[in-house]
């Protein structure tokens, strides 16, 4: 989409100003294309350096991004307003959002009564040592060093400060693609140049990574297992080579995102012992619930102090409310029986949506995690296909670089007979010729 807007002002500071300006009320689309750097020198009577750092200020704070030939753009969710969620039509069932199955989460009912009554108050100690000391327990399990260990709310506020403990903008991370839209976002919002590595069945490959590292990457966000859209998950052959591929880069860091924690349906998988600048983030959001808003992060001893140091200065820590209703439900044995039917009940809503589709000869992805990932030929009619037949599902635009189409299905609440309904749309719209031709 290309700008109608006439951009002003007579300094770089001006020019930013307004076009900031513009896309905060709306004259400004996101995703509106910005004229190039000559146009507008020539249009303001400026010289060219002026307007590029105009939009180099822009970058930086996220609010427009470049996409080499194709110019700069307004972002896709400038970080400006409280940008809304995509709204899911009235009416519509929703296999959009990534939500987890409500009706799968531990009841808080029980936990809250377990939860310390009496006030806390500045200076007292600011991570909850129960929970701290379940969190080590889980993650030792796993082989993930717990020296030194972190309270954050939630993953993506995790993966924000640990990479500005050690990025600057303009620097380039090694992200999944099709990956998730929000840390596409995110790194758009930090002024960070996102650097697309390609995924398969097993999470990102080895030999991409090599080539985001040659291209400069000087971080990497990984996810284990549930990646999304995709569901793929690392198994041990892919920690190795992926182990492998970044160990002529040791300052890199490595971020692994583990949103699903135990409800992705594979064991979790890591390759942080081996590195020098790492961090492990382990949400709560899938298995326990989104409003929780709380992360356990494991670190390297300088990652974990910069970031607690700077949550120090800020937030100052995680409410021990939270803290205390995490370890109240993580203590719980039946919590452990929950997210056991949980991690269950989504692995069966899953094979049954792949192999309704695969009857009908269409591929789909979706090995771990909550979404179902199957490429179409045109996102937007699978979309309004969908529609038409009630169901919300997620155009896959906003979970690719580079990546080919898809559409993305969430199928956390889908019931089997959906699954049949949702791939007899999906068929009816893209399936191969042969498949769908009388015999
Ligand atoms: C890959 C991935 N990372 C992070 C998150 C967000 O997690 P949190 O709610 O802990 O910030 C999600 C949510 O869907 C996700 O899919």
């Amino acid at each position: 989409m290309q700008s109608q807007y006439k951009l002003r002002g007579s300094s770089a500071s001006a020019i930013a100003a307004d076009v900031e300006e513009a896309i905060r009320d709306g004259r400004l689309a996101p995703g509106t294309q910005l004229p190039t750097v000559r146009a507008v020198a020539a249009e303001l009577g400026l010289s060219p350096t002026t307007v590029s750092a105009a939009y180099r200020t822009l970058r930086n704070r996220g609010f427009v991004s470049a996409h080499g030939r194709r110019g700069t753009q307004v972002s896709r969710r400038p970080p400006l307003t409280a940008g809304a969620f995509p709204v899911v039509p009235p009416g519509l069932r929703d296999l959009a959002y990534g939500n987890p199955d409500p009706a799968l989460l531990p009841s808080l009912g029980a936990a809250f009564k377990r939860v310390s009554r009496g006030p806390r108050l500045y200076g007292e100690a600011k991570n909850h040592p129960e929970l701290l000391r379940l969190a080590a327990a889980q993650l030792a399990a796993d082989k993930i060093p717990t020296d030194s260990l972190a309270v954050f709310g939630g993953a993506l506020d995790a993966i924000e400060r640990v990479l500005q403990a050690w990025l600057r903008p303009g620097d380039r991370v090694a992200v999944e693609d099709p990956g998730y839209a929000s840390i596409f976002d995110l790194l758009g919002a930090l002024g960070l140049v996102p650097e697309p590595v390609g995924v398969d069945e097993c999470g990102a490959r080895p030999k991409e990574v090599e080539r985001a590292l040659g291209a400069g990457a000087r971080a990497i966000i990984l996810t284990p297992r549930a990646q999304n859209p995709t569901g793929a998950a690392f198994d041990r052959e892919r920690v190795r080579a992926l182990a492998g591929a970044l160990a002529p880069s040791p300052d890199v860091l490595v971020i692994e995102d583990d949103h699903a924690g135990p409800v992705a349906g594979a064991p979790a998988l890591t390759l942080s012992a081996v590195r020098t600048r790492w961090a492990v983030v382990r949400s709560v959001s899938k298995s326990l619930g989104p409003d929780l808003r709380l992360a356990i992060t494991a670190g390297d001893p300088t990652t974990i102090a910069r970031v607690e140091g700077r949550q120090h200065l800020g937030a100052g820590w995680v409410s021990h409310v939270l803290q205390g209703l995490v370890a109240a439900l993580w203590a719980d044995p039946a919590t452990e029986k929950k997210l056991e039917t949980a991690q269950r009940t989504y692995a069966r809503r899953r094979d049954a949506l792949v192999r309704a589709l695969a009857e009908r000869g269409l591929t789909a992805y979706g090995a771990t995690g909550m979404n179902v990932w199957i490429p179409v030929p045109e996102e937007a009619r699978a979309v309004n296909a969908m529609a038409a037949a009630g169901f919300a599902v997620r155009a896959g635009e906003p979970h690719r670089l580079r990546s080919p189409p898809a559409v993305r299905v969430t199928i956390a609440t889908l019931r089997s007979k959906d699954a049949g309904r949702v791939a007899d749309v999906l068929g009816a719209a893209f399936a191969p010729a042969s498949l769908t031709a009388p015999a």
